[in-house]
């Protein structure tokens, strides 16, 4: 289980550049290099899997910008999917598919979901490519998202037999609203970068080639304003955003542990793992209890 990696076994699915390098129009980083002062840069680095999140990574990821939020240098945190695929395919089915209710409740790796949205320095999602389930929840969890032209956002857990569990019910409605966050979790249906930046959970799109190197200046830009009413500033926008979203991220937990063992969950990722469609229950014989508990 990715969740029992080592740490050595653990330690390259996240690269950290701190400081980081200016990108140039190409997206390389430019040479000489130039640093960024205050600015960390930190990728997702399972390109072969299009970024997908496992427990080792989210662990790994956890503890990557746990260490830059206590580092006084660093002012603004940049994330970003290695390559040019994705930012981030969903939390990793495969592993995904092998759990319950209660070893999701036990995961530390799980809980890396947590403790990324908990720290105190700005965070900007660089995204070029999939961001999809917990990618997607990911990128909404940082407080600024910059999208390349080709990104594309979802989440299609749905199609999984079960829900988002890292957030996205609780962030997707409130940066669009209940009736358009409905419709995109109830049926899974794709929004391409311009979409989203009409739907507003974006900051800006860009060139895909110059989506890093604008999110690294607007990370510079952040990082060059006083420290403390930084983080006033960061804490006072997220309290009008996100309280009470402790509770709803509760209930969605709930929820979503309770999906684990259900046959349209294990049938679901049987049916993804096996690249074939899907077969699900008939109607009648569902029966998830309304308060989610298992
Ligand atoms: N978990 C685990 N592996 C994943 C993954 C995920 N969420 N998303 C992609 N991968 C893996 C694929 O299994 C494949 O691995 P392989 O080369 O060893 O077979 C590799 O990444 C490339 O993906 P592939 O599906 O071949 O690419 P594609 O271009 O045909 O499709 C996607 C891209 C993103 C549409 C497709 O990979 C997909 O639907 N992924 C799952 C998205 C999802 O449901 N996320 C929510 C999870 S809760």
């Amino acid at each position: 289980m990715a969740d029992q990696l080592t740490r050595d076994e653990a330690q390259d699915l996240v690269l950290v550049e701190h400081p980081a390098r200016r990108r140039g129009p190409d997206g390389a980083p430019l040479e000489p290099p130039e640093w960024l002062a205050g600015v960390a840069l930190v990728t997702l680095n399972r390109p072969r899997a299009l970024n997908a999140l496992s427990f080792a990574l989210l662990l790994r990821l956890a503890e990557a910008v746990e260490a830059l939020d206590a580092d006084p240098s660093c002012g603004a945190i940049v994330i970003t999917g290695a390559g040019t695929r994705a930012f981030a395919a969903g939390a990793d089915v495969v592993e995904l598919a092998a759990q319950t209710a209660e070893s999701l409740a036990a995961s530390p790796g799980f809980r890396g979901w947590d403790r990324v949205a908990a720290v105190a320095t700005p965070t900007i999602a660089a995204v070029r490519g999939y961001a999809l389930g917990g990618g997607a929840e990911l990128a909404l969890a940082c407080d600024m998202l910059v999208a390349a032209d080709d990104a594309t956002f979802g989440q299609p857990e749905i199609n999984l037999g079960i829900i988002p569990g890292a957030g996205g019910t609780q962030r997707l409605a409130r940066a669009i609203g209940k009736a358009r966050a409905m419709e995109l979790v109830l049926t899974g249906r794709r929004v391409s970068a311009a979409e989203a930046d009409r739907l507003g959970f974006v900051t800006r799109v860009m060139p895909a080639s110059e989506t890093l190197g604008a999110a690294l200046d607007l990370a510079a830009a952040v990082a060059a304003q006083p420290a403390e009413a930084v983080r006033a500033a960061v804490a006072a926008v997220r309290a009008a955003f996100e309280s009470p979203l402790a509770d709803g991220i509760r209930v969605e937990r709930d929820l979503f542990r309770a999906l684990f063992g259900t046959p349209d969950q294990a049938e679901g990722m049987r049916a993804f793992v096996e690249r074939r469609e899907p077969h699900w229950r008939a109607r009648g014989a569902i029966a998830i209890p309304p308060d989610g508990a298992s």
